[in-house]
């Protein structure tokens, strides 16, 4: 549980500083797929899997296909959210949000929102201002984009599968960032 007197840091990370947090980047992805999270991964979450993923996310950061943010509390890293930015010539305006992860221990404190309205900025002063993403139909993370404004698009059933065979259906949102785009 974070202490409150602590302030919260938001920092947009380049390949340095996410290289440098790569064992708590690991941890942070490890516990929300542990929590059930909609993230592409089955529990439990092996280190090799994780530290592959965090490898590739952060080689695309440097190469400047996404944006990777993080919230430290007292240098720790509590959580974390990702924009895919489309590379397609007819998409210079749209981003994907991926990844929006908390620490179960730091959760329903305003996290995931403080998270999210700041990778809106980002998104924003990249220019992007059509964001879309999807999650698991039901799960914590859709009333959080619900919340936020997100417009829900609709479901689709069966879009992924868990170990044990259970399939679950995903829930499509989009946000135009700026009220004339609404
Ligand atoms: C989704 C997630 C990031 C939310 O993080 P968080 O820090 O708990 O979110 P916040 O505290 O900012 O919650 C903001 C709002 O979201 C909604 N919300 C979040 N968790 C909720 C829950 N367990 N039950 C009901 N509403 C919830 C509420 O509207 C909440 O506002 P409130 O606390 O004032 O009621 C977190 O649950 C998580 O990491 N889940 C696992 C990973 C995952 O599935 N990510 C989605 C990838 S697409």
């Amino acid at each position: 549980m974070p202490d409150p007197d602590t302030p919260i840091e938001l920092r947009q990370l380049d390949r340095a500083a996410a290289e440098a947090l790569v064992p708590q980047l690991c941890a942070l992805l490890q516990d929300a797929v542990a929590s059930g999270g909609s993230l592409g991964f089955w529990r439990p979450l092996g280190d090799d899997r994780a530290l592959a993923y965090w490898r590739t996310t952060i080689a695309e950061v440097d190469a400047g296909e996404r944006l990777l943010l993080v919230a430290l509390h007292a240098g720790e890293a509590l959580g974390s959210v990702q924009l895919g930015l489309s590379p397609k010539q007819n998409a210079p305006h749209r981003a994907e949000v991926q990844k929006l992860m908390v620490f179960r221990a730091a959760r329903r404190q305003g996290l995931g929102q403080l998270l999210m309205r700041a990778v809106e900025r980002l998104a924003s002063d990249a220019g992007r201002t059509l964001l879309i993403l999807d999650t698991n139909t039901g799960s914590d993370a859709e009333r959080l984009y619900s919340a936020l404004g997100y417009q829900r698009v609709g479901v689709i059933p069966r879009y992924s599968v868990e170990a044990d065979g259970e399939e679950r259906a995903t829930t499509l949102f989009y946000k135009s960032l700026g009220a004339e785009r609404d």
